[in-house]
C-alpha cells in the first residue's frame, strides 16, 4: 500500500490504474478506523480493481473546536488496518494541501442540510460537502463508499453529486453494529465504561420507535416515547430524533408512504451519538 499526501501524486497513480483498464473505488474518511470503515473498504474491493481510502480530519466541519481537538487520530494504527486489508493506497494529506491559504470556495446542498445535524451543527454540512467535492475530484474514482450510518450526509452527498454532475457513482453500505446493537463509530472510544454500557439504549428505542410505527401507532406518541426511553437509560439531551422521508428528508408526522427513515442525535456525557433506522409504512 502506498501512502500519498500530495493531489498531484495522487492523480498520477490513479491515472496509471484507468490507462491499464482498471476500475477504481474511494473510501472517505476521517481516520480512527473501526470494522464500520473496514465494511466500506471490503464493499469497495469486492466491486473494484483498485481502493483508495483517504484519511483527513476535515477542520471546516468541525462546529465545535473542542470536538476537533479531541477527534481521535491514529494514523500509523489505521494505515497498519489498511495495509492488512490489502487497500492500494492511502491518501493522507495535510490541512495545507487540501486548504492552501488562499482557498476561498465553499460547496453547498441547500434544503437536505438544513435540518437534524445542519440545525445542531451550524457550519457542519457545508464543511463535508466542500471537502467531499474536494476529494471525488482529487480521487477521479469510477464509486465512492459511504456508510448509512451517516443518513443525511449520504443523501446529500447523492444530491451533490447529481446536482455538479460529478462523474462518480455513489454506493450506500448499512451501518455496522456492535453485538448489543450500538453503531460503531470513532466517537465511541471516547465513552466511559458506563456510557458505553448506556450507549445501546439509543438503538433500541429506534427499534421500538419502527416497530411501533409499523404496527400503525400515532407518529407523536412513538417519538415522545422513544425520547424518554433514551433520557431515561442515561443519556443526558436529545439533539433530535424524528421522522422522515428516506430521501427527501422531508420530516413526517404519520405513518409514512414511502420509504422513510427515524433520525437520531442524542448526548451521552461529553459526547454526541447519532443513528438512525429504516422504517416502513
Ligand atoms: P467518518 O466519520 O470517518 O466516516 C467515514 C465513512 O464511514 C462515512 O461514509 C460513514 O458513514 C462511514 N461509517 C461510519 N461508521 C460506520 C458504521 N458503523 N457502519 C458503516 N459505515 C460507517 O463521515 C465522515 O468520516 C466525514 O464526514 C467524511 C465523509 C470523510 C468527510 O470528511
Amino acid at each position: 500500500m502506498k501512502t500519498l499526501r500530495h493531489v498531484a501524486a495522487l492523480r498520477t497513480e490513479v491515472a496509471a490504474w484507468r490507462k491499464a483498464g482498471q476500475s477504481v473505488a474511494v473510501v472517505p474518511t476521517m481516520g480512527a478506523l473501526h470494522d464500520g470503515h473496514l465494511s466500506l473498504v471490503r464493499a469497495a474491493q469486492s466491486a473494484t480493481d483498485r481502493v483508495i481510502v483517504t484519511i483527513f480530519v476535515n477542520p471546516a466541519q468541525f462546529n465545535d473546536p473542542e470536538d476537533l481537538k479531541k477527534y481521535p487520530r491514529h494514523e500509523a494504527r489505521d494505515a497498519a488496518l489498511l495495509r492488512a486489508a490489502g487497500v492500494d493506497c492511502l491518501f493522507a494529506p495535510d490541512a495545507q494541501e487540501i486548504y492552501p491559504p488562499a482557498f476561498a470556495t465553499s460547496v453547498s446542498v441547500a434544503r437536505l442540510s438544513e435540518g437534524y445535524c445542519g440545525s445542531t451543527r451550524p457550519g457542519h454540512f457545508d464543511g463535508v460537502v466542500t471537502v467531499v467535492t474536494k476529494l471525488l475530484l482529487i480521487c477521479g474514482a469510477h464509486k465512492a463508499y459511504f456508510g448509512e450510518k451517516d443518513w443525511q450526509q449520504l443523501q446529500i452527498v447523492r444530491r451533490l453529486v447529481a446536482d455538479l454532475n460529478i462523474p462518480v457513482a455513489i454506493a450506500g453500505c448499512p451501518t455496522l453494529r456492535a453485538a448489543d446493537g450500538l453503531a460503531m463509530s470513532s466517537r465511541n472510544a471516547r465513552l466511559t465504561d458506563a456510557a458505553r454500557a448506556v450507549a445501546p439504549a439509543l438503538y433500541r428505542a429506534l427499534c421500538a420507535a419502527r416497530d411501533a410505527v409499523g404496527r400503525g401507532e400515532a407518529v407523536a406518541v412513538v417519538l415522545g416515547s422513544a425520547r424518554r426511553a433514551i433520557c431515561e437509560a442515561g443519556f443526558a439531551s436529545i439533539d433530535y430524533l424524528d421522522l422522515c422521508d428516506a430521501e427527501t428528508l422531508t420530516q413526517l408526522d404519520t405513518r409514512p408512504k414511502r420509504p422513510a427513515r427515524l433520525l437520531a442525535a442524542a448526548w451521552l456525557g461529553e459526547v454526541r451519538l447519532i443513528d438512525n433506522i429504516a422504517v416502513t409504512g
